[in-house]
């Protein structure tokens, strides 16, 4: 595998009835927008839907989301990594297959590439490592499709900036940190084009919206 995670030791859910999209892209990207627009156009044409995150997209998950993203103190980069690997092996097993194995139509932001981006580009840590831990953790699920919403970090953190919300620990990185973030998305998006859809973030909502349903409407 490629450090930035090639095709070793994963499973789409292939067999399983259910279609698994998950959204991914730096902070202020636009994913919460796209996964709602989603969402609505499935459960217009009328798929159950599944919507969902990570970190917190459990009980348990909620409780470790806090600690990533608003700890006071040091959490160190391998503790982070584990954190996150907790939380999805929770969501994966108790929500996602559940849902797939039902029919349902999983929409969801975040999964293992924003680990890969997140602890191995931005923290440093081995991308191999992390993205092997994330798979163990899931039992090597992979989603069906990923649309990765790609952002020039300066213009990510002014959306952020107008928001007026305070910053989590994660958005309270330096730029370069969010640059690495950036590109090892966009590396982990060339690695497997077949799950990723790559869509400049800068476009109207709606545009982008129609891209991301043209893109998932052969798969329904
Ligand atoms: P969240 O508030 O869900 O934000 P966003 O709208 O940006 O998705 O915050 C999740 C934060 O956690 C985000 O800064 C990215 C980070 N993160 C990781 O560092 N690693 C991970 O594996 C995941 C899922 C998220």
């Amino acid at each position: 595998m490629t450090d930035a995670g090639g095709a070793a030791a994963t499973s789409r859910p292939g067999p399983r009835p259910g279609l698994w999209v998950t959204l991914e892209g730096g902070d202020g990207a636009g994913k919460t927008t796209q996964a709602a627009l989603l969402q609505e156009w499935l459960e217009a044409s009328g798929r159950t839907v599944v919507r969902t995150r990570e970190p917190g997209g459990t009980e348990v998950g909620v409780l470790i989301r806090d600690i990533v993203l608003h700890h006071r103190g040091e959490v160190a980069p391998r503790a982070e990594a584990l954190l996150y690997a907790a939380d999805r092996a929770q969501h994966v097993q108790t929500l996602v297959i559940p849902a797939l194995e039902r029919g349902d139509v999983v929409v969801q932001d975040r999964y293992l590439d924003s680990s890969v981006a997140y602890q191995g580009a931005g923290r440093v840590l081995d991308a191999t490592e992390v993205r092997d831990l994330s798979l163990w953790a899931t039992g090597g699920a992979l989603p069906d499709v990923t649309i990765l919403l790609d952002l020039d970090p300066a213009a990510a953190r002014a959306r952020l900036d107008a928001d007026d919300k305070p910053f989590d620990r994660l958005e309270a990185e330096r730029e370069d940190f969010h640059t690495r973030v950036r590109t090892a998305f966009l590396d982990l998006a060339s690695a497997e084009p077949e799950r990723f859809l790559v869509l400049d973030a800068t476009l109207p909502a709606a545009e982008l919206a129609a891209a991301v349903r043209a893109r998932i409407e052969p798969l329904l």
